[in-house]
């Protein structure tokens, strides 16, 4: 199915809803990796159901709409909710409601009243009347109270992911004719974080990892993509985002000042190579089909992101035990960075996810663009699967082209096999697994471990999330400046939602070839 839905006349950029065409038959399903990661989609999305309140089972004592991130009570107790944590479970769980799992829109709905409540809560961090400080508070108890205790604090990339969430919510209510209520229940929470990405953006915090506090590409990154599409969907609410035009510009200027010329730095500051997960997040949440292989916004194909995927893979592979034999070329575990300590440093399954979702993403925008291009800074990434390759265009009806794809696929699926050997039989996902025995470590049903499968899995699959941008998103000013822009800051008062969200009313319908190729198997 696919389906396009065209913004106001008055805006450009566009929305699409794009799937995948169903593989020809049940047979092309002989790969044994592909059969589990179906089935652990499945068991992944119950799970997630699970860690959301009050009905999930593991957060019967969560308010409605908070996502726990694990129902770890102690060593680790994760038994909380953190703002990044849970806008990027939403946003996955909004992208499958899009796609058609419409008994998702409570869970949905719940999350943007809660979120309404949690701005208004004060913490250690500030509070939303003193000029949104409280907005950078990165995790509450799971009955909406104030976590008082020490923490890395505060984070700034929670704003920015969840006003992405809640804009891809509020996209789907503007195309199916319930726009009043993206301009009523969803963008006055949106436009709070907006504020708040707008004014502290260029202010140092704690990164994504919650240890150090500095810049972050990761913080930056999230932060440009929601002011880009924030300040359209502040037009599509009939509303405006001046302070989103202003500052997005510079924070696509700050990003440049992260890559390193062969792979990206996760951050500034301390004694880290900066090698980092964070970078391939960075660049697959901010994967957008209108930006093809774009070096600036470091997209998933983008040679420069390409390059990073294979310094950051590589730091793992004589570092963990589990990796000794593993021939260059083929999949090794990761974990977040080589440098990591937490206990005692080992591979995550988040990231394991992550370095296959970017290689899907760069197989699917390939076969959109019909041809594939190895320049001199992504030539070793290509190398290490394909020695032949060299630095060239190569265009889809060409054997080289085919060759790579398919070097590519299994190398990416090579990175989802290494998850499905340490999975629970049951299916269970916890945050880390030994680095030499390959047991599961830490907290367990890690909500994030979940989300990473079920994206792994769309993009696989070839269901591409809704392009974000706007022409132009790439153009970087020729000075970057500190800067910052003060927005409005309001309690957001949500209005009861209706029992069922209609769907599709209104909407225009439009097949879009181009955009819907499935990736070679
Ligand atoms: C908000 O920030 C402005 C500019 O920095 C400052 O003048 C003002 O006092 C702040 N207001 C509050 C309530 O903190
Ligand atoms: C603020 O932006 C300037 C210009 O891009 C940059 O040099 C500086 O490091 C930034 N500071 C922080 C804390 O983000
Ligand atoms: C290697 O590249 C050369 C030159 O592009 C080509 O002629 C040859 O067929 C390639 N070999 C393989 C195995 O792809
Ligand atoms: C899955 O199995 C593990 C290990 O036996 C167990 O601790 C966990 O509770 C199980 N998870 C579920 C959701 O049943």
């Amino acid at each position: 199915m696919l389906c396009l839905h065209a913004w106001g006349s008055a805006v450009l950029a566009f929305v699409l809803c794009v799937h995948g065409e169903p593989s020809s038959s049940k047979d092309t399903l002989v790969n044994p990796t592909e059969n589990w990661l179906a089935d652990e989609a499945e068991i992944a999305l119950e799970r997630v159901l699970s860690n959301i309140g009050p009905n999930g089972q593991y957060a019967r004592s969560a308010g409605p709409g908070i996502i726990i991130a694990s129902p770890s009570t102690e060593n680790p107790d994760y038994y909380y909710t953190w703002t990044r944590d849970s806008a990027l479970a939403i946003k996955t769980l909004v992208e499958l409601f899009c796609n058609g799992k419409s008994s998702l829109q409570t869970q949905i709905m719940n999350y943007v009243d809660a979120q309404a409540i949690l701005q208004t809560v004060s913490s250690p961090s500030g509070s939303l009347a003193s000029n949104g400080t409280g907005l950078g508070e990165p995790k509450f108890t799971v009955d909406g109270k104030a976590f008082m205790g020490g923490w890395g604090r505060p984070q700034h990339d929670g704003p920015a992911l969840r006003a992405t969430a809640l804009i891809a919510f509020g996209n789907w209510l503007l195309n199916n004719n319930h726009g009043h209520l993206a301009r009523h229940n969803v963008w006055p929470v949106v436009r709070n974080d907006l504020s708040y990405v707008a004014q502290y953006w260029n202010k140092t915090g704690y990164d994504l990892w919650e240890e150090t506090g500095s810049s972050s590409f990761y913080t930056a990154s999230v932060q440009h993509r929601a002011l880009v599409e924030g300040e359209v969907f502040a037009r599509r609410v009939r509303d405006s985002c001046v302070y989103c035009k202003s500052q997005s510009p510079q924070i696509l200027c700050f990003m440049q000042s992260f890559w390193t010329g062969s792979y990206i730095r996760a951050s500034f500051g301390g004694s880290r190579s900066g090698v980092d997960a964070s970078t391939l997040l960075a660049s697959i949440q901010s994967f957008t089909l209108m930006a093809g292989c774009d070096d600036v916004t470091f997209q998933p194909c983008s040679p420069r992101a390409l390059a990073n995927h294979k310094v950051y893979t590589d730091s793992f592979r004589s570092l963990y035990a589990l990796n000794q034999g593993i021939a260059q070329g083929s999949a090794v575990h990761v974990g977040r960075y080589p440098e990591d300590v937490y206990y005692d440093g080992n591979p995550w399954y988040l990231t394991a996810l992550a370095a296959a979702e970017q290689l899907y993403d760069a197989i699917y925008t390939w076969n959109r663009l019909r041809s594939l291009t190895i320049t001199a800074v992504s030539l070793a990434f290509f190398q290490d699967l394909y020695a032949n390759a060299t630095v060239g265009t190569y265009i889809s009806s060409t054997a080289t082209f085919k060759n790579i794809l398919l070097a590519v696929r299994a190398y990416a699926d090579g990175y989802v096999a290494l998850v499905q050997m340490h999975a629970v039989t049951n299916g269970s996902l916890s945050e880390q697994y030994d680095k030499t025995f390959g047991t599961q470590l830490s907290a367990r049903d890690l909500t994030w471990s979940y989300m990473a499968l079920l994206n792994a899995n769309m993009r696989r699959n070839a269901v591409m999330p809704p392009p974000w941008g706007s022409p132009g998103v790439s153009s970087i000013p020729s000075v970057c400046v500190a800067t910052s822009a003060t927005g409005t800051y309001a309690i957001a008062h949500t209005s009861p939602w209706p029992a069922t969200l209609t769907r599709g009313i209104g909407v225009s319908k439009a097949k879009v070839t181009a955009g819907a190729q499935r990736p070679l198997l």
